[in-house]
């Protein structure tokens, strides 16, 4: 896709605010026609997930719909919410009332309408419950959704557990429907996301832009970054989120390489992990070596995080 090229579908997210899904759904807003926002457990409870989502579309002086989907993974477990993102699920700066309520439809209910009114793109920030349970609903619906852009996994390095990255660890069995769903997926993992970094000189430059927005932002990143720096021993916290949104709007700034990606369900200490076949190897019936599965999945394999960071922060201060 050239960087005009934007897409003619419509355009659900699909998240659970936190910092960087905050930033995200503005990087999305500034650049694209959203068609709704439909939330999910994750950094926080749905209820403060939803909440947060309102209260940045308020910030922005955004009307975008906002769909409440599930609480809790398919496993029925319930997931204590993160530390990463503080007790609101959004700490670090005073957030304004939501101005609207979440609509009637359910998060599931917008995207079966949605994907029946025409070809549908989704942008998912959290867990993959929602969209496993719509494609659990209606099997037909993958031939109505034209694109999944997530970011989530990791080739390497995990975050949850040494090799499972949250946003699937919190609900494998729902990622392992939409992996194996046969949509086209593009997957920024944490060995990208890590590289869009925020630390002080970035938040020093975010203030400069000046305005309202940056300056809520600014206090967000603090928070987030005094959080990364603590619990990850990071320099930089992390728009992983953001990553999801770049290969729609800045797509010269992200590169993909096709893999096999599957899910690992039962791992006793690798249950989560994205585990991602780049190998290609063609025969069967090789000693000690297996054939690679087709590709299911674009891998995100390299970004340019400074421009990235950049973009964001221009997208958060034009509103
Ligand atoms: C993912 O987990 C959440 O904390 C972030 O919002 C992001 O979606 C990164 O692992
Ligand atoms: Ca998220």
């Amino acid at each position: 896709m050239r960087e005009n090229d934007l897409p003619t579908e419509r355009i659900l997210i699909d998240c659970d605010p936190g910092h960087d899904d905050a930033a995200a759904i503005l990087y999305a807003a500034r650049h694209l026609d959203l068609a709704g926002i439909t939330t999910v457990f994750g950094n926080n409870s749905l209820e403060a997930t939803t909440r947060n989502a309102l209260s940045v579309l308020a910030l922005a002086g955004l009307d975008i719909p906002v769909h409440m989907g599930a609480g809790r993974p398919l496993s029925g477990v319930e997931m204590p919410a993160g530390d990463l993102h503080g007790k609101t699920g959004l700490d670090g700066a005073a957030l304004p009332e939501p101005v609207t309520s979440p609509h009637a439809l359910s998060a599931g209910e917008a995207i079966l309408r949605h994907a029946e009114a025409g070809p549908l793109g989704i942008i998912a920030l959290g867990p993959l419950t929602n969209l496993a349970q719509a494609l659990e609903v209606n099997s037909g619906l993958t031939e109505r959704i034209a694109w999944i852009s997530l970011m989530g996994g990791t080739t390497g390095v995990g975050n949850s557990t040494s090799v499972a990255e949250f946003n699937i660890y919190c609900d494998p069995e729902a990622a392992d429907i939409v992996f194996r769903s046969g949509l086209p997926i593009r997957m920024a993992g944490l060995n990208v996301t890590r590289q869009v970094g925020v630390g002080e000189e970035e938040i020093v430059y975010l203030r400069s832009l000046g305005g309202r927005l940056s300056t809520t932002f600014a206090g967000l990143f603090e928070f987030y970054l005094e959080r990364s720096r603590t619990i990850f021993r990071l320099q930089k916290a992390s728009l992983h989120d953001a990553c999801a949104v770049v290969p729609l709007v800045h797509p010269d700034l992200i590169g993909f390489r096709k893999a096999n990606v599957v899910i690992e369900l039962v791992g006793r200490h690798t249950r989560g992990m994205t585990v991602c076949d780049f190998r290609g190897v063609a025969l069967k019936d090789l000693q000690a070596i297996t054939r690679s599965q087709e590709s299911n999945v674009e891998v995100a394999v390299e970004v340019n995080g400074e421009k990235v960071v950049r973009k964001v922060f221009e997208a958060i201060a034009s509103f």
